[in-house]
């Protein structure tokens, strides 16, 4: 068979919506500055779907950094791989101060989250090995985990019967092979809010042998005293033997980090090929989050901010009886009972009548039958914001509550 046929009948599972969500539900188009309110087809909406989580995607010094980089250096600079002719001072000065941030000895820059984990799970095990992970870990884990050419044992969310279990499987095959134990889960959750069960995990270093990688995209900036992480949140960061996380949300870039042992980033240095065969982050986006970071460490009103913002949402939401499920951090999912044309109908109704724009989640990411609504709150968020949200969230679940949608038409995505 034709490959281009074949893809022609068959879309995928998100391509196959696509004629009627493209430009819609579907790669929307938010425009103007990225602040809390921006504008959605010719309207303004009030955002709850980006994970600019402390305000700094238009901060001024954030912006003036990034424009002085660009001006400085241009998009170019360093050309080639960091191992080949791609390395800088500024480079290393951004790792440097991110292992002191995230308190580990030794840190390495990576182009992007996704690339990033996908590659630091091929570096670091072999056919001996085993991974044990979460099972409801980000695609980059699954991804990984995918290329690993040992076995892989999933325990069930955040269990730490499942994941004792699972560890007692790993152990028995790796005393025949000779092979480690690489366990792995997210810090923060970036569907349910849930933090990963640090704590448990690091505990059952007693009994076992392993290591843990923790992926904290949601956690870094935003969980922590300082805002090192949901490791440090939970008094762990020192049983996190290998710590990432991506610029994309806190810190409101590209780019991202892995972060641990001298030795083990070393030969993470010399052996992920992700990075060692591709082009290394240019100057501007080292030199931005240089000054992204410093803005994390000298201003903690960011992150207390957020949290205000995400108090008021969270308690908020549950005074007026809605199920948040059980987030501890600052993603904040609604989930209400309804089937897909609800939820496209709810997404419409708020997107054009109430104002507001947030992602909504259905089947297969959620079970039948529910339907998840899920905001984003950011330090640039107002209590007023929190409030219109709110008031929306009721109109809407009372409209979904008398079976309204599902009687009006299927939304136009013209
Ligand atoms: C948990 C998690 N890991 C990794 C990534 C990927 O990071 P990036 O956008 O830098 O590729 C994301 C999303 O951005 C994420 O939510």
């Amino acid at each position: 068979m034709d490959l281009f046929e074949k893809i022609a009948a068959n879309r995928g599972p998100l391509g196959s919506h696509s004629h009627y969500a493209h430009g819609y539900f579907t790669f929307p188009k938010l425009e103007g500055e990225i602040e809390p309110r921006m504008i959605f087809r010719g309207k303004e909406v009030l955002t709850w779907s980006l994970n600019n989580y402390l305000g700094l995607a238009n901060h001024p010094e954030v912006r003036k950094a990034d424009a002085e980089g660009a001006a400085q250096y241009g998009m170019a600079l360093p050309m080639g791989a960091r191992m080949m002719s791609g390395n800088s001072n500024l480079h290393e000065q951004l790792e440097s101060e991110l292992a002191d941030f995230v308190q580990k000895p030794e840190c390495m820059l990576l182009n992007f989250g996704y690339q990033g984990v996908v590659s630091i799970i091929d570096a670091m095990v072999n056919r001996h090995d085993v991974i044990v992970y979460d099972g409801e870990s980000h695609a980059c884990i699954i991804d990984g985990v995918r290329l690993h050419a040992g076995k892989r044992f999933v325990y069930t969310h955040n269990d730490m019967e499942s994941l004792e279990k699972q560890l007692q499987r790993a152990k028995r095959l790796t005393d025949e092979t000779g092979g480690g134990i690489l366990v792995i889960t997210e810090g923060v959750f970036g569907m349910s809010g849930n933090q990963g069960n640090l704590r448990g995990v690091v505990a059952l270093k007693e009994k076992y042998e392993f290591r843990l990688f923790v992926d904290d995209a949601h956690g870094f900036g935003t969980m922590g005293a300082t805002g090192a992480g949901t490791g440090e949140e939970q008094g762990v960061q020192d049983g996190i033997d290998l710590y990432f996380s991506t610029f994309a949300k806190s810190m409101a870039s590209i780019g991202a980090f892995v972060a641990g042992p001298e030795s083990v980033i070393e030969y993470l240095r010399y052996n992920m090929r992700s990075q060692i065969f591709a082009k290394s982050l240019p100057m501007p986006l080292v030199v931005g989050a240089i000054k992204r970071l410093e803005l994390l460490r000298t201003q903690p009103e960011l992150k207390d901010n957020l949290w205000t913002v995400v108090r008021a949402l969270q308690s908020g939401l549950r005074e007026k009886g809605f199920n948040i499920g059980t987030t501890t951090s600052p993603v904040t999912p609604v989930f209400l009972n309804g089937q897909i044309p609800d939820a496209t109908q709810i997404t419409f109704d708020l997107r054009e009548n109430h104002g507001i724009f947030c992602s909504i989640v259905v089947y297969p990411v959620v079970p039948k039958g529910v339907i998840m609504l899920r905001l984003i709150p950011t330090a640039a968020h107002s209590l007023s914001d929190v409030e219109q949200t709110i008031k929306a969230f009721e109109v809407v679940a009372e409209k979904l509550d008398k079976g309204l949608y599902s009687k009006t038409e299927a939304v136009p995505a013209s």
